[in-house]
């Protein structure tokens, strides 16, 4: 099975060394060179049956499927993408598969909260804003983006749109999971924070940090000195993963090998 990534130049993915080390898989990175009808034919020259795909490439292979799982239509965000042998694309999301399996264990870890405060509102953020209303639809979920007029929310609920001025304002209750959904702080700029000030947790929150590299990164480490519990991104890095593993490997079976059974 051979499978790739596309993503940036200097997108720093700890997917190459997942699937090559723990499962011994062919799995490269490319940055696309050409336009995006390119891309097609340059990723059917490398062969491969299924690949992810990661900041800035989203929109662009989201517009490219051939067919979209109804979670990724639902939130307009792709992560894993299989192909046919005849050179389809079908997208899933597997982060918010993730997000769907990790709330359910926080679930069981924490007191139940009463709110959700989502930094961001990218394809990350949807993905767990998605999972969470499906878990517990009667808790509120407030998105906090830089441009609330202009947040990228494709699905009527949950729908608060915060500004980072107006979260900080706001009284939030003791019992919040607030999860940080930005790429502020990832590696290499790892002295950066979020502009909801760390102060502001309680040390009742759970705080939810998506990125992985650093692990911890120094919003959660700050969120911790507050008192509250935090859970980093490795984890749900880990699951995502999986999940994609999952959806190749049935691509594999069911539509590669019967072909190749009845070739020899
Ligand atoms: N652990 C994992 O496996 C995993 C999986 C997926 C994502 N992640 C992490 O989650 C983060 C978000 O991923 P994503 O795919 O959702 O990315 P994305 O689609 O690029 O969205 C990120 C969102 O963050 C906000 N943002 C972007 N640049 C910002 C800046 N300079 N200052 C403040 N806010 C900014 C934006 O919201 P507004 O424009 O509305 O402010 C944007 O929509 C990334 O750091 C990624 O590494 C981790």
């Amino acid at each position: 099975m051979r499978l790739g990534l596309v993503a940036g130049e200097n997108v720093v993915s700890f997917s190459p060394l997942f699937f090559r080390r723990i499962y011994s898989l062919v799995y490269e990175k490319t940055t696309p060179t050409s336009s995006p009808e390119q891309l097609r034919a340059q990723i059917a020259e490398r062969r491969w049956i299924g690949f992810n795909v990661t900041t800035p490439y989203k929109s662009t292979i989201y517009d490219l499927l051939d067919v979209r799982d109804p979670v990724v239509e639902a939130i307009r965000a792709v992560n894993t993408v299989a192909i046919t042998p005849e050179g389809q694309w079908h997208g899933y999301n597997t982060d918010f598969e993730a997000a769907y399996y990790l709330l359910g264990e926080l679930q069981h870890v924490y007191p139940e909260w009463e709110a959700v405060l989502l930094l961001g509102t990218g394809g990350a953020a949807r993905a767990v804003a998605w999972a969470h209303w499906q878990l517990l639809p009667e808790i509120p979920i407030y998105f906090v983006s830089r441009t609330p007029e202009r947040a990228p929310l494709p699905f009527a609920a949950p729908h608060n749109v915060l500004s980072y001025s107006q979260a900080i304002d706001q009284p939030w209750p003791a019992r919040t999971l607030l999860v940080q959904a930005t790429p502020i702080g990832m590696f290499p700029r790892i002295q950066a924070l979020p502009d909801f000030p760390p102060d502001r947790i309680q040390p009742t929150w759970v705080v939810w940090e998506l990125i992985y590299n650093p692990n911890p990164t120094l919003f959660a480490q700050r969120a911790r000195q507050q008192g509250a519990s935090i859970e980093t991104g490795m984890l749900f890095f880990r699951k995502q993963a999986e999940r994609s593993l999952a959806i190749w490997e049935r691509m594999w079976v069911e539509r590669y090998r019967p072909r190749i059974r009845s070739a020899s």
